[in-house]
C-alpha cells in the first residue's frame, strides 16, 4: 500500500498531531511491511503561495504554457503527482484558529487543479481522486464536544468540501481534545482513545 503522510503542525518532538499521525504509521509498519511510504513535511517545505504567473499558469492550456509558467507550476505538479501516487493519506493537523494551519491552505491552494486533480465535464465538475482514502488526526486545544465550541469548527466542514471537490470523499476523522487548556486527566485520556481508535482503525484496513 502506497501511503502519503503529511504533518503540518509548526511544533516539533512536543506536537501531538506528529506524535498521532507517527503512531498510525508505527502500528501499521507493526501490521503490515508491505506499505511504502512517502513523507511530506509541510512545516518544513512549506508549498509557494500562488502568485499572479501561478494563476496565470493554471489556467493556460498546458500545450501553451511559457517556460516561465512551467517552472511556476512546477512545485504543484511535483505535489499533484505525489497526491496521485498514494491510496491512503495520513494527515496529523492541528487546528489552528478553529481552521487548518495556513501552511496546510497553501498546499490545497497547490493541490487543487484544473485537468489534474478535478475536470470539468459535460455534466459539471469532476473530482479525480475518487479512488483514494484519507484518515486526518486533527488535535485540538479545546473541548469542542458541546455545540456551542462544535459549532465554530470551520477545519472539518473545509477539509470535506474541498478534498470532496477533488473527489476525495473518503476521510476519517480521528478527532483529538482537550489536549491543551484544560486538565492533564481529559488530555491524557483525550491521547489515549485517540490511540486506540487509530489501533481499531489499522485493524480495519
Ligand atoms: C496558532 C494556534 C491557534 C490555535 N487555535 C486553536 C483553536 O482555534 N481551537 C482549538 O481547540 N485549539 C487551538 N489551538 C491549540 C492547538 O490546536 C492544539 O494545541 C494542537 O494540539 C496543536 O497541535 P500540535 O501539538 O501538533 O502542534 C491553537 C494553537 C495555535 C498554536
Amino acid at each position: 500500500m502506497k501511503i502519503l503522510h503529511i504533518d503540518c503542525s509548526v511544533r516539533n518532538e512536543e506536537s501531538d498531531s506528529r506524535q498521532l499521525s507517527g503512531y498510525f504509521l508505527g502500528q501499521l509498519r507493526d501490521k503490515n511491511s508491505d506499505i511504502l511510504v512517502d513523507y511530506l513535511d509541510l512545516a518544513v517545505t512549506a508549498p509557494r503561495h500562488p502568485s499572479p504567473l501561478f494563476i496565470e499558469g493554471i489556467y493556460c492550456p498546458p500545450d501553451q504554457r511559457t517556460p516561465e509558467m512551467l517552472e511556476e507550476l512546477a512545485e504543484s505538479d511535483t505535489l499533484v503527482d505525489r497526491m496521485l501516487d498514494a491510496e491512503l493519506y495520513v494527515i496529523g493537523m492541528p487546528m489552528y484558529n478553529f481552521t487548518v494551519p495556513s501552511n496546510f491552505k497553501a498546499f490545497i491552494d497547490n493541490i487543487v487543479r484544473a485537468g489534474r486533480t478535478y475536470r470539468g465535464t459535460s455534466t459539471g465538475i469532476e473530482g479525480v481522486l475518487t479512488d483514494k482514502r484519507a484518515v486526518i488526526i486533527n488535535t485540538r486545544g479545546v473541548d469542542f464536544s458541546q455545540e456551542k465550541m462544535a459549532s465554530m469548527d470551520q477545519l472539518q466542514p473545509y477539509l470535506k468540501t474541498i478534498f470532496g471537490f477533488i473527489g476525495l470523499t473518503d476521510i476519517h476523522f480521528i478527532n483529538v481534545y482537550p489536549v491543551k487548556f484544560s486538565s492533564e486527566e481529559l488530555r491524557n485520556k483525550a491521547i489515549l482513545n485517540a490511540q486506540k481508535e487509530i489501533a481499531a482503525m489499522v485493524e480495519s484496513l
